[in-house]
């Protein structure tokens, strides 16, 4: 039997990873335990999500499970065992600004959670490939040292500097800079996942994302920049900008592309290898260009203000280079772009709001 196990499987990243590996698995194992509802209040939980897959997917299995817990995650890999063959690591505390509340939470999900996931592939099926969404909070504050350059809508980067054409590649430095705590937490994990690449030859990828995005996110202030954008397009509630002139620009991948990743990768997994994975040169916007593509998607204006104190760390420019991933997996590209993207999100938010289309 081949199994891939998901966790975070009714967030946005793992429910994408249920549906695009259901035909292609003979099970799909999912664990959540809606922690995001704890993170981020009703907007936030993800229960509607898990509805859904389990009336869609008939060979969707879910478990209730923490990962913060071995006791939890241990009778699932024995009774699994080496039938596992895929597991896609998408659990998390996903926002910087939480963090701060809570430490001890943060560390405990995102960086001993990975922990646990890695040890349990190690010790119950160490041929698995497993694949860990990390971020491009790794690399801290450090873009924002880039050459930027203010245009009527957005940042941007120095036309001359080598970033410009495709964006921001694997190189950049991830040390000495501000993370915010949960991208400390991510640089625990996100090192972690290529030790057991490196240290014990497991098939351990790292794909560090700009914003994942897609229709069944559940956006909520803290976190899902897109889909909450689109929800209070759409309910007329109010949104915050915070900081650099709502100029800040980062890159959008689609969850599906992002998954397509995963599946090129698993076909062929280099150890302990890093990506970075976002919308890059082919799909990125600044906030208010955001704001006014939700509008015309929406056809309604939006209810924003603007507030002068940036989030800490916040990114003023980011947009991710893919050219290593394609190098590697020549095979992949993005299939959604922006507008694609955004209008998808409309139509679903739509709906799950029972509002018209
Ligand atoms: N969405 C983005 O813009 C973005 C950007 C870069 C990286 N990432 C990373 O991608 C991954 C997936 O992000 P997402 O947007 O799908 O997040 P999400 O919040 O939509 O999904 C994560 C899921 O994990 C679950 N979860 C959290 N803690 C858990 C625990 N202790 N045990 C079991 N389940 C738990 C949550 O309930 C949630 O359903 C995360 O690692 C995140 O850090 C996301």
């Amino acid at each position: 039997m081949n199994i891939v196990l998901v966790t975070g499987s009714a967030g946005l990243i793992g429910s994408e990873s249920v549906a695009f590996f259901s035909d292609k698995f003979d099970l799909v194992i999912g664990v959540d335990n809606n922690l995001r509802q704890y993170f981020f209040g009703a907007d936030g939980s993800t229960e509607w999500n898990r509805d859904r897959l389990q009336n869609d997917f008939s060979n969707y299995r879910h478990y209730k499970a923490d990962i913060r817990k071995v006791e939890e995650l241990e009778p699932i890999f024995q009774e699994y065992g080496t039938d596992i063959k895929l597991i896609v690591h998408a659990a998390a505390q996903p926002s910087h600004d939480w963090a701060a509340r809570e430490p001890f939470t943060d560390f405990s999900v995102n960086a001993t959670g990975t922990l646990n996931m890695l040890e349990m592939n190690r010790l119950h099926c160490p041929d698995a490939v497993f694949i860990f969404t990390s971020t491009n909070k790794v690399y801290g504050d450090n873009p924002n040292n880039l050459p930027l350059i203010e245009t009527e809508t957005r940042w941007e980067i120095d036309h001359n500097h080598p970033y410009f054409e495709n964006g921001i590649d694997e190189f950049m430095s991830i040390d000495q800079t501000k993370h915010s705590l949960f991208g400390a937490s991510k640089v625990a994990a996100d090192v972690l996942v290529q030790e057991y690449g490196r240290y014990f030859g497991m098939k351990t990828g790292v794909f560090r994302g700009g914003c994942l995005t897609g229709p069944n996110h559940s956006g909520a202030q803290l976190h899902g920049f897109l889909s909450y954008l689109m929800k209070c397009a759409i309910t007329g509630n109010h949104y915050t900008i915070f900081g650099y002139k709502g100029k800040q620009v980062r890159d959008n991948i689609h969850s599906y592309d992002l998954v397509n990743m995963f599946w090129h990768y698993y076909q062929n997994p280099r150890s302990g290898e890093v990506y970075n994975a976002g919308g890059g040169r082919h799909a990125n916007c600044s906030m208010i260009e955001a704001i006014a593509l939700c509008e015309e998607i929406s056809g309604n204006k939006m209810n924003y203000s603007y507030s002068e104190t940036n989030r800490i760390g916040d990114h003023i420019w980011y947009v991710s280079d893919l050219t290593k991933f394609k190098k590697h997996y020549p095979g992949w590209d993005w299939t959604y772009d922006l507008r694609q993207t955004l209008e998808q999100i409309h139509d679903s938010m739509a709906k799950r709001l029972n509002q018209p289309a």
